[in-house]
């Protein structure tokens, strides 16, 4: 993918996009701010409400179709699809697989399902400075650290962390939700959670540009978090010939438009300006059933150093199957891209030396060893260790910012590689 100056007649188009954006937001909600993640909340049975997904379907003048939905606010009943896989011809990401992939991707929120957007950046000058923003739709009984008191099922949270170690949290309930996308009018992807002030954007149609903007007067946070990137996207087990697989698990999707990209995070919390540069990501999760009914645990993570951009994943399922993904480009080539469990392998640490593993509720290492097999004889071996707890209830979930080093082992030769920055995080649900 190559990066492209934007035509000013696509910035002028995107200044009516959000001019339309900005008016569709009316009667703000009262703010909700949660104080801690609540694991294993109780069934909530707000069942108001009847809308379904409405969709939108149009075709561009290259063919592809493009699509408009709104998700409403209140619990939907009834059944929920998911979207499992694409289709993948000529064992490639073809525009047009590519680009429903950042809609939804369940076709209602049921009590079981959710369907989120998630972006993150780290400062790469000081790993204690980040931003994290996540625009759910999910129930809490399938997602149980959101607020079961939260009658809406469209929630943008959003953590921030700041240089001198502090952190902020809070939440932002929605009235719906619109998501746009598929190329219409040059833009890949587009979703407001109207009424609390988060939107993003991406230009063009290859998602290599994404701006997520804040402008929450209920948090007094207002700004924009910027994505820059020459990745293409990562689907969790690579690229097969035809069809390629959506899930990591089963009923479980995951697709990481963003891998790696230069963040730009630009904003002002409550009169205070957080501004730095660093490493961002983006992806997107989705399930019709609870996320405790198939996960037991996982580490996830993704940094970069030294031109190696690497996004690792490694768990075990509820019936305690071992699941994993890695993805690894160096300077724009796709080195590794697999869902094989053997040839990644991460461990917890606790200062330096082997932690617990399987991980259960309450571990606390302080970093972790990734060791990625990059070809026959060749290893990436990655110690991460943490620098700032940015969410989490200490207990089940956990996310941290911190710092990488590593080296490549090819044979007997042992090149060290220059530090960088990670984000990466630890569910343990089991007792
Ligand atoms: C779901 O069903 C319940 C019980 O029948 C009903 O009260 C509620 O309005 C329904 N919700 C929607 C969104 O249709
Ligand atoms: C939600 O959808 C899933 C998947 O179709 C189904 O198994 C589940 O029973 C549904 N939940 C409700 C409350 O209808
Ligand atoms: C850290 O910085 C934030 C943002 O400027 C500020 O609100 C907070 O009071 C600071 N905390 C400490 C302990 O200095
Ligand atoms: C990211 O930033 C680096 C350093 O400023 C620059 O060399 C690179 O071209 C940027 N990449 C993209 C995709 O903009
Ligand atoms: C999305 O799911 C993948 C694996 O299914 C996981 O590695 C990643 O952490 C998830 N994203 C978030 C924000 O939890
Ligand atoms: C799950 O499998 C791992 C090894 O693959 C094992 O160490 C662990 O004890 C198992 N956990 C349970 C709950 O059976
Ligand atoms: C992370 O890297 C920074 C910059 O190199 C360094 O100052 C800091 O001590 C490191 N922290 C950890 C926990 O490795
Ligand atoms: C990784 O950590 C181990 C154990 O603390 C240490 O021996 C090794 O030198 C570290 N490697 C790098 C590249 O930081």
């Amino acid at each position: 993918m190559t990066m492209h100056i934007l035509p000013l007649s696509r910035l002028i188009l995107l200044g009516i996009i959000l001019a339309i954006f900005i008016h569709q937001i009316s009667a703000i909600p009262p703010a909700s701010f949660s104080t801690r993640f609540k694991p294993h909340a109780k069934f909530n049975t707000h069942n108001t409400g009847s809308s379904k997904f409405k969709q939108r379907t149009s075709s561009d003048t290259s063919g592809i179709s493009s699509c408009k939905y709104e998700i409403p606010s209140p619990l939907q009943n009834g059944s929920t699809q998911i979207h499992k896989s694409i289709e993948t011809p000529n064992k490639a990401l073809s525009t047009k697989s590519l680009l429903p992939l950042d809609g939804p991707q369940s076709s209602k929120i049921n009590s079981s399902s959710f369907d989120w957007w998630y972006y993150d950046a780290v400062s790469s000058t000081d790993a204690t400075e980040s931003v994290t923003v996540t625009l759910f739709a999910s129930s809490a009984t399938a997602c149980p650290w959101l607020d079961a008191s939260e009658s809406s099922v469209l929630i943008a949270y959003i953590w921030i962390s700041f240089a001198n170690g502090s952190s902020f949290e809070g939440y932002v309930p929605a009235t719906l939700a619109t998501v746009s996308g598929g190329g219409l009018i040059g833009v890949a992807s587009m979703g407001n959670w109207e009424g609390t002030g988060f939107s993003w954007v991406s230009i063009g149609d290859d998602f290599s540009d994404y701006e997520v903007i804040v402008d929450s007067d209920e948090m007094g946070i207002y700004g924009t978090l910027k994505l820059t990137t020459n990745l293409v996207p990562h689907l969790p087990c690579g690229i097969s010939s035809y069809v390629t697989t959506l899930e990591i698990e089963e009923d479980f999707g995951w697709a990481n438009l963003i891998p790696d990209a230069n963040a730009t995070v630009d904003m002002s919390v409550k009169g205070t300006s957080l501004q730095f540069q660093g490493r961002g990501y983006h992806d997107k999760n989705w399930s019709n059933k609870p996320f405790i009914s198939s996960i037991d645990s996982w580490y996830w993570g993704h940094g970069e150093l030294d031109g190696y951009s690497i996004v690792w994943f490694s768990g075990f399922s509820a019936s305690n199957a071992t699941l994993g993904s890695t993805y690894v480009p160096k300077d724009g080539t796709v080195l590794v891209s697999i869902c094989d469990t053997t040839k990644t392998i991460v461990r917890p640490t606790v200062t330096g030396s082997a932690a617990n593993y399987p991980p259960v509720a309450g571990d606390t290492p302080d970093g972790f060893t990734v060791e990625i097999e990059l070809a026959e004889n060749e290893w990436l071996r990655l110690n991460v260790s943490i620098v700032n707890e940015v969410a989490g209830d200490g207990e089940y979930y956990l996310r941290w910012t911190g710092n990488l080093t590593g080296t490549v082992e090819d044979g007997d030769t042992v090149r060290e590689l220059k530090s960088g920055v990670a984000f990466f995080e630890q569910f343990a649900l089991v007792e």
